[in-house]
């Protein structure tokens, strides 16, 4: 194997997925959305539409992906206050892919990345693979903390800043307006990019949204991904990144290399879920949805958890973010916890340093209310057990 190989396991929330596929499991361990959430007849309509329409679409594409839909996008992400022109957006196979490509275009072996303290499993992955050092910097409700953030990216000379600013995964927090300036200014006086992955942004249940960072940063010094997988379905692998020409153009290089470009058939379905007003429509579906699910897991929580336990009230979303005393070993109470059948995903992987096992994700949106209730009781009695 090659060196970069070297140390990397497989993404442990893939393996414990695997373990939550048996019957009767109540998981709250992946980041799915409902399946029942999925607009399959529009869906089925569409795809109808298309293969009785031109079939160009058969045919290979441009990697930079189909223009009306790169046009689409660039309407769309005016909506979270992003002015870009469409050459500044490229289609991707999953916002995922953004982050490889980002990495692919700016990295070199031994370059700084910045995250948040805790982060996103796939994207630590990924830095990793290219070699990054990786600076894991703490923050609180409203987002990273700043002064710790300048400090690290003036001592490591930092190349990248890794953010998720809207629902945080693993610990649904949302920066504020603030920290967001902050952040956008800071990337201009010290010289790194902003990675903003924002998957989640458009599954907001309550308060009002805050303007993209990479938008107050005029897309200097900033590249913004957004995904359809949480919104539609991830099964289509369609997100976007958007950006300065300069890196798009290398992300496209780079992308020429590694899928040539993204599904022509999902493009064109994505694009008429916009054209047709589905998307638009879905949304408001979707959030009253999972906005009831959240509210229904946090009122479990209340009622069965110990005094000494916390969690985050996220606006939106799909994680609650639990932490229990120091003194419990969450990755111990999942085995017991399957037992009972119920799932979820221990804190260790989204930290750097083998920190954070006293606390675990929770997923809201892929289990019904009934299991919800049901499944944070068994979690109650788990961790009442541990205590003894
Ligand atoms: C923070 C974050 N970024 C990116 C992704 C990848 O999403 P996609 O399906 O668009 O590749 C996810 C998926 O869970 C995620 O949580």
């Amino acid at each position: 194997m090659a060196d970069r190989m070297q140390g990397m396991s497989g993404n442990i929330i893939r393996e414990i997925l695997k373990l939550t596929k048996k019957p009767d499991i109540i998981s709250f361990a992946g980041g799915l959305p409902s399946p029942d959430s999925f607009p399959v007849e529009e869906l089925r309509q569409i795809a109808g539409d298309i293969f009785a329409g031109d079939p160009g679409f058969l045919q290979y594409g441009t990697t930079e992906g189909l223009p009306e839909l790169r046009e689409s996008l660039a309407a769309w992400v005016a909506e979270v206050g992003i002015d870009a022109h469409s050459d500044q957006v490229l289609i991707l196979t999953g916002s995922q892919q953004g982050i490889d490509l980002a990495c692919k275009a700016l990295l070199n072996p031994g370059d700084t990345v910045i995250v948040e303290r805790p982060t996103y499993l796939a994207a630590i992955q990924i830095f990793k693979m290219y070699g990054a050092n990786i600076v894991a910097v703490p923050g609180d409700e409203r987002g990273m903390d700043l002064e710790a953030l300048a400090e690290a990216a003036a001592a490591h000379r930092a190349k990248m800043v890794y953010i998720i600013s809207n629902f945080q995964n693993p610990s649904g927090i949302t920066w504020s307006l603030e920290k967001r300036q902050q952040l956008a200014a800071l990337a201009d006086e010290l010289g790194f990019i902003i990675v903003e992955d924002d998957p989640y942004g458009r599954l907001r249940y309550s308060g009002s949204s805050e303007p993209a960072v990479s938008g107050l940063n005029r897309l200097k010094r900033s590249l913004y991904l957004g995904s359809f997988s949480k919104v539609v379905s991830p099964g289509l692998r369609i997100g976007y990144a958007v950006g300065p020409a300069p890196l798009i153009r290398a992300m496209v290089i780079g992308k020429q290399g590694t899928d040539v470009h993204s599904s022509n058939l999902s493009q064109r379905i994505v694009l008429e879920l916009m054209r047709r007003g589905i998307l638009a429509r879905h949304i408001p579906k979707i959030c009253a949805q999972y906005g009831m699910k959240r509210d229904v897991m946090l009122s479990a929580l209340a009622e069965h958890l110990p005094a000494q336990v916390s969690w985050t009230k996220p606006a939106g979303g799909l994680f609650i973010w639990v932490t229990l005393p120091q003194k419990y070993s969450v990755t111990k109470l999942l085995e017991r916890a399957v037992e009972e059948k119920v799932a979820f995903i221990p804190g260790i992987p989204f930290f750097l340093d083998g920190s954070g096992d006293n606390c675990m994700r929770l997923n809201f949106s892929n289990a019904s209310p009934e299991q919800i209730r049901t499944g944070i009781a068994r979690i109650a009695k788990v961790i009442a057990e541990a205590d003894k």
